[in-house]
């Protein structure tokens, strides 16, 4: 039998229970029929999580473009790979196919040799979402150079700090990016982050905006007129399945971003098994998910998981506001598209506005709706089950991480039956566990703690680029034998896990321990709100006490603060309990983002504890002008 497609739920507990019993025979078994390897492995697995040292396959060679692109050639060389939808929804959409895929690929990886990147070396890609940053992505791979993906979003001093960290001879870049009705000068940001930066040889740019831009002489190079010179066959440089595929930074609660490496073979059969699963691609299925190529979601599942599988995956450059709220709608309604994957920020920005954005369009192609990145409140997984899903397509609200590779907590859609807020089951291989703050395992259901993981997957991160005391530190060290996660989570009376957040947002009230996540979901409960963010302050009794920084979805409204406070916390504690009310709570006109949409806790919690001296960088936040905004009016 293959355990490639999992179709119910009483087949998922039969491959689980294999895929536990027998991790290496599973895997050898799915790796072997589903995959195309020039050499197949001496071993499965060796591991010792002490070291810590991870080893998938060991001994096998491959190259994951052969398996994303080539292998795909004889029966769908004409079906779209890559559908481009543009920034601006006048400018026509590019279905770029499998055929047309595989020659800019090997273009474009010839150009990176000619100029001078060899297997091993760092390339870092500045890109914005247009069809040559997954391109770019693939070409790197295709001659074993390792990509390191900067969001083209980052400032020049986040983006110097990342080059110089794992030493990238060459920066790929774009003249500009569209974002919406604005322009964003990318060269200039990289000419500024160069400055510092002496290893870059050279940059390649690609032309998006048609702006001017200075190009340094011997340095820069439009990409354009080297593609057009360049062969579309490239032999495909046959790599060892541990060789290092790409590195994405990841920040920490404190320190330098810490550079997660992805390895070959164990990355790409993970991430290609979750992705045909928790989606439940089927053959000509059209697939979209909203993240930046700059985040390990984009990786996984824009990039790496649905090309392995021979899927149509969407590539959005624009932004959910542009020209309007509905854009995503329409672009469901154009393209037909039956797995939609977002993450809740975008869910709850969406939910602020009407609902008649969403039913101008037509949004019955839609069977699986994902959401990703942080804990989905229950009043924005309603609202998006209610009137996306129309109550018909299963959410899947998948946990995982950038040192995970791939989703590892998920219900499968049309196959483990949904809990609003539950990530629910662990996917096939993953062994989670909770832990108690004294070490000990928590047996059992109905139980709360931190989330480890007790064994091996083939996607987890393998280091940290330079520093691998660091990652022994990060996570193998808070548990023994065990891969920390820094979530908390709850295991519910059916074994269905919630991920509750951070630990570090764990907030220990006059001896209770109180996550953030359900009290904010009872807040967002409450008609006139928006977004909130709990965090704790310095308390004299109470050892900490609660602050609520809250957005109301009409901040213009002239409603009585005080009233709109006694609500709040009636609705906490007839939601969780009056241990959990606030002490404080300051109305927002917006939360202190990251790039990616999470909420920087960091700078509430000081803000908080009237301890502002030193907010740390604010220069990566998306909005960083709430900052100043929410300090002259903290309580
Ligand atoms: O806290 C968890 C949260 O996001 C963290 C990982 O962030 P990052 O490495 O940026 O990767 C995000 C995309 C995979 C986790 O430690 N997180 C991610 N997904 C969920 C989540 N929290 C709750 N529910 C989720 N579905």
């Amino acid at each position: 039998m293959s355990n490639y497609h999992i179709k119910h739920l009483e087949e998922y507990y039969q491959v689980y229970r294999k895929s536990i019993r027998d991790p290496e025979n599973f895997w050898e078994e799915i790796a072997g029929e589903h995959f195309l390897w020039r050499k197949k492995w001496d071993k499965v697995l060796d591991w010792d999580f002490k070291k810590p040292e991870i080893k998938w396959f060991e001994g096998a060679q491959l190259n994951i473009t052969e398996n994303c692109i080539d292998r795909h050639l004889t029966t769908k060389s004409d079906q779209t790979a890559i559908l481009f939808e543009p920034n601006d929804p006048n400018e026509e959409a590019e279905h770029i196919t499998y055929g047309q895929l595989h020659k800019r690929v090997n273009q474009f990886a010839n150009v990176l040799k000619e100029q001078g990147v060899k297997r091993g070396d760092r390339v870092c890609i500045y890109v914005p979402m247009i069809p040559e940053l997954a391109i770019s992505l693939l070409a790197c791979a295709r001659i074993g150079a390792i990509h390191s993906v900067v969001f083209a979003g980052f400032s020049s001093k986040a983006l110097a700090t990342r080059i110089n960290d794992s030493d990238c001879k060459m920066v790929i870049t774009a003249d500009g990016s569209y974002r919406g009705s604005k322009t964003i000068d990318l060269k200039g940001i990289v000419d500024e982050a160069l400055k510092s930066c002496k290893g870059v040889q050279t940059v390649l740019v690609a032309k998006r905006i048609n702006s001017e831009i200075t190009m340094k002489a011997g340095r820069d190079k439009w990409l354009q007129p080297l593609l057009d010179k360049a062969s579309y066959k490239c032999k495909a440089e046959i790599m060892n399945a541990e060789d290092p595929l790409f590195i994405l930074y990841t920040s920490g609660s404190t320190g330098k971003p810490k550079g997660m490496v992805h390895t070959t073979g164990g990355y790409m059969v993970y991430t290609a098994y979750t992705f045909k699963n928790a989606f439940q691609y089927k053959e000509n299925d059209v697939y979209w998910c909203t993240a930046d190529i700059g985040w390990i979601t984009g990786h996984s599942y824009i990039v790496y998981g649905p090309l392995a599988n021979g899927a149509t995956t969407v590539l959005f450059e624009g932004v959910p506001s542009y020209p309007d709220f509905g854009r995503f709608w329409d672009i469901v309604d154009k393209h037909k598209v039956n797995q939609f994957y977002t993450a809740p920020t975008a869910i709850r920005a969406l939910a602020k506005q009407g609902v008649e954005l969403i039913q101008k369009y037509d949004l019955s192609s839609l069977k699986v709706l994902g959401s990703v990145g942080e804990p989905i409140n229950e009043e924005a997984w309603h609202w998006y089950n209610d009137n996306v899903g129309k109550s018909k397509s299963p959410i899947i609200d998948s946990w995982w991480q950038t040192e995970t590779g791939g989703i590892m907590i998920t219900p499968i859609p049309y196959v483990t039956p949904t809990k609003p807020t539950y990530a629910t089951l662990p996917f096939i291989g993953i062994q989670p566990c909770l832990m108690d703050e004294e070490g000990k395992q928590l047996k059992g259901n109905q139980v709360d703690g931190r989330l480890c993981i007790k064994f091996p997957w083939p996607s987890i991160a393998r280091t940290i680029w330079g520093n691998h005391q660091r990652y022994k530190e990060t996570y193998f060290s808070a548990y023994d034998n065990m891969y920390f996660t820094g979530d908390g989570a709850l295991r519910d009376e059916v074994g269905y896990y919630r991920i509750t957040g951070r630990v570090d947002d764990v907030i220990i009230v006059s001896g209770h321990n109180l996550g953030t996540a359900p009290i904010e979901d009872a807040i967002n409960e409450h008609p006139a709100i928006s977004e909130s963010a709990i965090v704790g302050f310095p308390h004299d009794i109470k050892g900490s006490a609660l602050y609520g920084y809250i957005t109301l979805k009409d901040a213009g409204e002239s409603r009585n603060h005080e009233n709109l406070r006694k609500e709040i916390n009636q609705l906490i504690s007839d939601r969780i309990g009056p241990i959990s009310k606030l002490d404080k709570i300051q109305f927002t006109t917006g939360l202190p983002k990251t790039r990616s949409g999470k909420i920087m806790r960091r700078i509430l919690r000081k803000i908080a504890s009237k301890d502002t001296s030193n907010l740390g960088d604010t220069s990566t936040l998306l909005n960083p002008e709430c900052v100043q905004d929410i300090m002259d009016n903290a309580l």
